[in-house]
C-alpha cells in the first residue's frame, strides 16, 4: 500500500535534530524553547489536589467553567477585552492545537494565508494541510520590521487569513500600536481572518507594554488569539493553551476543536483555574525572564557573538558574522559539535533563508545552564 505524503516536503523538525545532537555531544542545550527549572510546587499541588478529589473524567468541550471564567477575567483586566466565558473561551491542547485548529476551521483548498517569516514552524504545514496556499513575508534582522505596504500589496480575494505572532519567536520583536493600526486599515472591508499567536504574552522587557490584538475593538472581531499556559507557568509539558474568539469564530473553531481533541486534561484545568487567581504569578512573569535576559546578555558580551537584544519572548539572537562564514544550519551543528552548546539556525525558520548569520539561544534556563553556555562562547 502506497500512503501519498500530504506533506511530501516536510522532514524531522530543526528542534529534534539539534535537540538529539546536543544529546549525542553532550552539549548545553540552548536548542529547544523549554525552561530546564520546574514549575511552582503550588501548581503541581493544586492539580494532584484536584486529582484526589475524583476529578478524572472528561471536561466540558470547551474547558472547565471554572478556568474559562478565570481566563476571561484576566484578559479584561490586562486588556480591557471582554470573551464571555462560554461562547468565547475555548481550553485547548496547548497552544499548538489551538493554532491548529483555528487554521482548519478558516483555510479551504486555494486558499491563500499570509504569514510572517521568520515563523513559529507550525504555520506553514498546518495551512499546507488543508489546501491552502502560503504567502509569507520575508522580515530581516536586526529588528524584523514589517513593511505593511508589502503585506497590503500581496492581499487578494484569495486571501482568508493573516497569522501574526507577537511577541515573536524566533524574531524577538514585539508589535507596536502603529502595526495593528496599519493592519486594521488593510484588512477592513475583507474577509480576512487573523490569527494572533500570543503564547508570550507576559514575556516582553524595558518597559514595553504587550499589545494584545484584542485591544483593538476592530481586529478583535475576525481574530483569534492564542494563548499558552505551557509558556506561562513552565509548563511545556504539560500542553494546555486556549483560544479567545468572539462568537461567530468560536463557533467554527470548536467544530474542529470538539473532533481534534474533544477536551483537555480536566485536573490540570481545576489546578490551572486555582493558579490564575495569583495575579502575581503572571505579572511578574517578564521581570523574572528579564533577569535571565540580562544574565545572559552580560555574559556572551565577553564573545564574538553580536547580540540582538531581545523585546520579547525567552529567546535572543546573535550574529556570528565576526566567528564563522559558515551558514546558520552548518555553523550551529558545528557550535554543537565543537563547543558543546547547542543553538537554532534562523534559517530554520524560513521557506527560502535569506543570507543572514544568526543563532537562536533559548534563555528559559538556569543560571548555571547559561554560566555554563557562556564559559564555552566566550573561548571561541
Ligand atoms: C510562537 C509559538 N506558538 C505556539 C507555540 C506552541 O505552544 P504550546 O507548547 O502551548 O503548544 C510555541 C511553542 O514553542 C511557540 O513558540
Amino acid at each position: 500500500m502506497n500512503l501519498k505524503s500530504k506533506l511530501p516536503q516536510l522532514g524531522t523538525t530543526i528542534f529534534t535534530v539539534m535537540s538529539q545532537l546536543a544529546n549525542e555531544q553532550g552539549a548545553v542545550n540552548l536548542s529547544q524553547g523549554f525552561p530546564d527549572f520546574d514549575c511552582s510546587p503550588d501548581l503541581v499541588n493544586l492539580v494532584a489536589d484536584a486529582m484526589k478529589k475524583g476529578l478524572n473524567q472528561y471536561s466540558p468541550m470547551s474547558g472547565v467553567k471554572e478556568l474559562r471564567e478565570q481566563i476571561s477575567r484576566k484578559q479584561s483586566e490586562i486588556h480591557n477585552s471582554d470573551y464571555h466565558p462560554d461562547t468565547e473561551v475555548t481550553v485547548t491542547a496547548g497552544g499548538a492545537e489551538a493554532l491548529f485548529s483555528a487554521i482548519a476551521a478558516v483555510i479551504r483548498p486555494d486558499d491563500e494565508a499570509i504569514i510572517f517569516e521568520p515563523a513559529y514552524d507550525l504555520y506553514r504545514p498546518a495551512i499546507e494541510l488543508f489546501g491552502g496556499i502560503v504567502k509569507s513575508v520575508r522580515l530581516l534582522g536586526p529588528d524584523f520590521k514589517i513593511d505593511w505596504e508589502i503585506v497590503k500589496s500581496m492581499i487578494s480575494s484569495k486571501t482568508k487569513l493573516i497569522i501574526i505572532n507577537n511577541p515573536n519567536n524566533p524574531a524577538t520583536s514585539v508589535l507596536t500600536e502603529n502595526d495593528f493600526l496599519e493592519l486594521a486599515k488593510i484588512v477592513r472591508d475583507t474577509d480576512v481572518a487573523i490569527i494572533s499567536d500570543e503564547v508570550y504574552e507576559h514575556i516582553v522587557f524595558d518597559e514595553l507594554k504587550h499589545l494584545s490584538i484584542s485591544r483593538f475593538p476592530e481586529l478583535k472581531e475576525r481574530s483569534f488569539v492564542i494563548a499558552s499556559f505551557g509558556k506561562l507557568y513552565h509548563i511545556t509539558g504539560w500542553k494546555v493553551g486556549y483560544c479567545l474568539a468572539p462568537e461567530p469564530l468560536t463557533k467554527e473553531f470548536r467544530k474542529v476543536h470538539q473532533f481534534n481533541v474533544f477536551c483537555v486534561n480536566t485536573p490540570v484545568q481545576y489546578g490551572l483555574a486555582e493558579f490564575l487567581k495569583r495575579k502575581d504569578e503572571y505579572l511578574s512573569l517578564s521581570g523574572f525572564f528579564q533577569k535571565k535576559r540580562d544574565f545572559f546578555i552580560n555574559g556572551l558580551s565577553q564573545s564574538k557573538f553580536k547580540i540582538l537584544k531581545p523585546k520579547g519572548s525567552y529567546f535572543l539572537l546573535a550574529d556570528y558574522s565576526e566567528i564563522s562564514d559558515l551558514n546558520e544550519f552548518e555553523f550551529s551543528k558545528w557550535l554543537t559539535v565543537n563547543h558543546k552548546v547547542a543553538v537554532i539556525p534562523v534559517s530554520a525558520f524560513y521557506d527560502d533563508p535569506p543570507e543572514q548569520k544568526l543563532v537562536r539561544f533559548c534563555f528559559a534556563k538556569k543560571e548555571e545552564t547559561m554560566e555554563k553556555a557562556i564559559e564555552k562562547l566566550i573561548r571561541i
